[in-house]
Formats: structure tokens, C-alpha cells, sequence
């Protein structure tokens, strides 16, 4: 028996599948089920370590459901495929955690979760913000502490976004989708920086503009940044959200923040090492106006030391797909990934994920990071 005593659905499945975490819902376990697999799952919330997974993969491995916080290297690749293995599907949509060349080499194919991450951790963004901005969570601990003798002028004051500039570095699904709620929700104009043009987002800016114009409101503008500084220096917010990868790593660091204003809010619901974060902490401390809304960290789960103590800073723990049709919708696709895959199933070619989340799922493998290469497609 495992030491890890896993808990084990369909014994008499014929493919086994090891998932490394319990996942929500029940939709992931049928697609698996139906596949033929037998599922072991490791019990837990204790981040499991290489030695332990491959414990857990055994002698005998078809497919693996894998977290972020797991390092699937060559190593870890190696050992599921010498175990037999056919497929890996990370329970998420960010890869930076799987050496997904070493894959391709071992013939491994490598699944994601797209589509079903982006309003939800659009929202959270969103939301780290504002309470940033406004001061929320400062102002909460203050009601708490029993502080609160009477209303004041000058009280936790913050900063109006409305018709200011909102700034998004990395304007792919999750960072337009930030953008559109800023930008509609709140009149503001809005500047990004990426290394392609992302056109639709700038026609629907484009559409609310000429609405606004015809209601007689002053229109909103959308201008793609041709350097990170300069997204910097324009925005009034600016949400980060690009991949992880050693471009991107340290983007933000000592003097790109010194560019930023003073009274600027800083957002990061990408990857913690898109930000130095001892940098980050030594100008927050520098600038008591200046906020931040942090969901990931460099070194996660540990904070950079000085960054708990900080009162213009919000934390939380890596939640920004955390609701509970996005992480249902996460396990759904994660599963088909590794059923697909081990039922010879093609790549899913037809656009938009929706049609694995719920009943019967389409003969396709939803998303694999590396069909082409592997010729799946
Ligand atoms: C992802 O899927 O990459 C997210 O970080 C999970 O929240």
C-alpha cells in the first residue's frame, strides 16, 4: 500500500491516474471514470515534494493531474514516464512550474486550464484594487480595534479612479478582461504595454468611447505603451499580468518603481517573481501613498520580510481563480486533458473550453501546451 494512503476511486480502472491534490466538484472524477481510469488521489493540503510524488507514481503511472506548486522538471518528468506515463495535466493555467521542453522530448504531452480562469481572476484583480485604493483592509483592522470614535474628514482618504488611467502590462485574456471592467466600469482611459497589439480590446474601447461621446461624456482612450516605463510613468493603477519567464522576471523592480506616482496602486495577480519583491518593500516603506494589492509572491508561500508589516499593502494567498465554477471548470479541463490524451483523442481545435465543463465531453484533449511540437495537432 502507498504510505501516502491515497484515496482511491474506480479500483477496477485499467489506466491509473495519480492527482497530487483533491479537486473540487465531482464532473473531473466522471470524465476520468468514464475514460477507464482508475484515480488515486493524495490526501492533504501539505505541498508534496518530488520524492513523494514519485512515490506516489510507482511503478506503474499512465497519466498525473499537478499543481503549480509543484516543480515538474525533468526529473519529475522522467519519473512518470519511466512509470509508463502518457500524459500530465497541470491543474492550472500558468505552466512557468513544468519544463514543458523536457516534456516534449520525453513525448509527454502537457495540458493547461485556460478559458475559465480569466473574469474570475480579472474580478480579484479588480478587487485587490480597490481595497488597496480605499483603503479596506486598513480601515476593517481599525473597526476591529475598536478605534473608530466618529466620522472625520480626513479619514482613510484614497484615490477616485474615475476617469483616471488604468495601466495593464501583458494584455492577453486575463489583463483585457481587467481592463474592460476598469475602463467601462469606472470611464477611465487606459494604456498597456505587450509585445503584440491587442486589437480587440482597443475596438471595444474604441465602441464605449464613441458611446460615451454620444451620451455627451468626454470619451475614454486606449494607447498601447511602447516600453513598460511608459505605462509606468502615465498610470494612475497599473495590474501586472503577463507570464513568468526570465523576461518577465524582476520586470518590476527598484527603478521602474520610482517611476511609477507616488500615490500610484500597484496589482500583481500574475506570478510573485514578475515583482522584486524586497525592492517593492523598501519603496512602499519610502512611499506610505503609494498601495499595492499583492495574490502572488516571489517566494511563495513566504512574504518578503518587511512586506506583512506594511499598512499600504493587501495580501492574499494566491486565490484570484478561487470561485467555485472557475476551480470546478479547472478540474473539469485538467481531467479531460489526461483522459483525452490517453484515449488517443485529438486537440480540441474549435475554440472556447465550454463544452468540457459539464456532461458528456467532446472526443478532445481541451488544451495541450505542446501539441505542436509533439505533432498532436
Ligand atoms: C493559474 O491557473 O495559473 C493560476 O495562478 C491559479 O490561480
Amino acid at each position: 500500500m502507498n504510505p501516502l494512503n491515497p484515496t482511491i476511486l474506480n479500483p477496477e480502472g485499467s489506466l491509473r491516474v495519480v492527482v497530487t491534490k483533491e479537486l473540487p466538484g465531482d464532473h473531473w472524477k466522471q470524465i476520468l471514470i468514464q475514460a477507464g481510469c482508475r484515480i488515486e488521489i493524495a490526501p492533504g493540503t501539505k505541498i508534496l515534494d518530488q520524492a513523494t510524488i514519485i512515490d506516489l507514481m510507482g511503478e506503474r503511472c499512465d497519466g498525473v493531474i499537478g499543481q503549480l506548486t509543484e516543480a515538474w522538471d525533468a526529473t519529475l518528468l522522467g519519473a512518470l514516464k519511466a512509470a509508463g506515463g502518457r500524459a500530465y495535466s497541470n491543474y492550472a493555467v500558468g505552466f512557468n512550474n513544468v519544463d514543458v521542453d523536457a516534456a516534449t522530448r520525453l513525448a509527454i504531452p502537457v495540458g493547461n486550464t485556460p478559458g475559465v480562469l480569466t473574469e474570475t481572476t480579472a474580478e480579484l484583480a479588480v478587487a485587490l484594487t480597490f481595497s488597496a485604493s480605499r483603503r479596506v483592509v486598513e480601515a476593517d483592522r481599525y473597526m476591529r480595534g475598536g478605534q473608530f470614535t466618529g466620522w472625520l474628514p480626513t479619514l482613510f482618504m484614497g484615490q477616485l479612479f474615475h476617469g483616471k488611467t488604468v495601466g495593464v502590462i501583458g494584455a492577453g485574456r486575463i489583463g483585457a478582461a481587467y481592463a474592460r471592467m476598469m475602463v467601462e466600469g469606472h470611464k477611465m482611459n487606459m494604456v498597456y504595454y505587450d509585445l503584440y497589439p491587442n486589437e480587440a480590446l482597443e475596438a471595444t474601447i474604441a465602441d464605449y468611447g464613441d458611446f460615451l461621446e454620444k451620451q455627451g461624456e468626454p470619451r475614454v482612450t486606449c494607447h498601447r505603451a511602447a516600453t513598460v516605463e511608459e505605462v509606468l510613468e502615465a498610470a494612475d493603477v497599473v495590474s501586472l499580468h503577463t507570464v513568468l519567464d526570465p523576461s518577465t522576471t524582476h520586470l518590476i523592480n527598484g527603478d521602474r518603481l520610482k517611476l511609477m506616482k507616488p500615490n500610484a496602486i500597484l496589482v500583481n495577480s500574475s506570478r510573485g517573481p514578475i515583482i522584486d519583491e524586497q525592492a517593492l518593500v523598501a519603496h512602499c516603506r519610502q512611499h506610505p501613498d503609494f498601495r499595492v494589492g499583492l495574490d502572488v509572491f516571489e517566494k511563495e508561500p513566504e512574504m518578503a520580510p518587511g512586506l506583512a508589516e506594511l499598512d499600504n499593502v493587501v495580501i492574499v494567498p494566491h486565490i484570484a481563480s478561487a470561485t467555485v465554477w472557475t476551480r470546478e471548470g479547472m478540474a473539469s479541463l485538467a481531467a479531460a486533458n489526461v483522459a483525452g490524451v490517453l484515449q488517443g483523442y485529438p486537440v480540441w481545435d474549435q475554440g472556447g473550453v465550454l463544452p468540457f465543463l459539464e456532461g458528456a465531453t467532446p472526443e478532445a484533449a481541451p488544451s495541450i501546451v505542446n501539441a505542436e511540437a509533439l505533432g498532436l495537432r
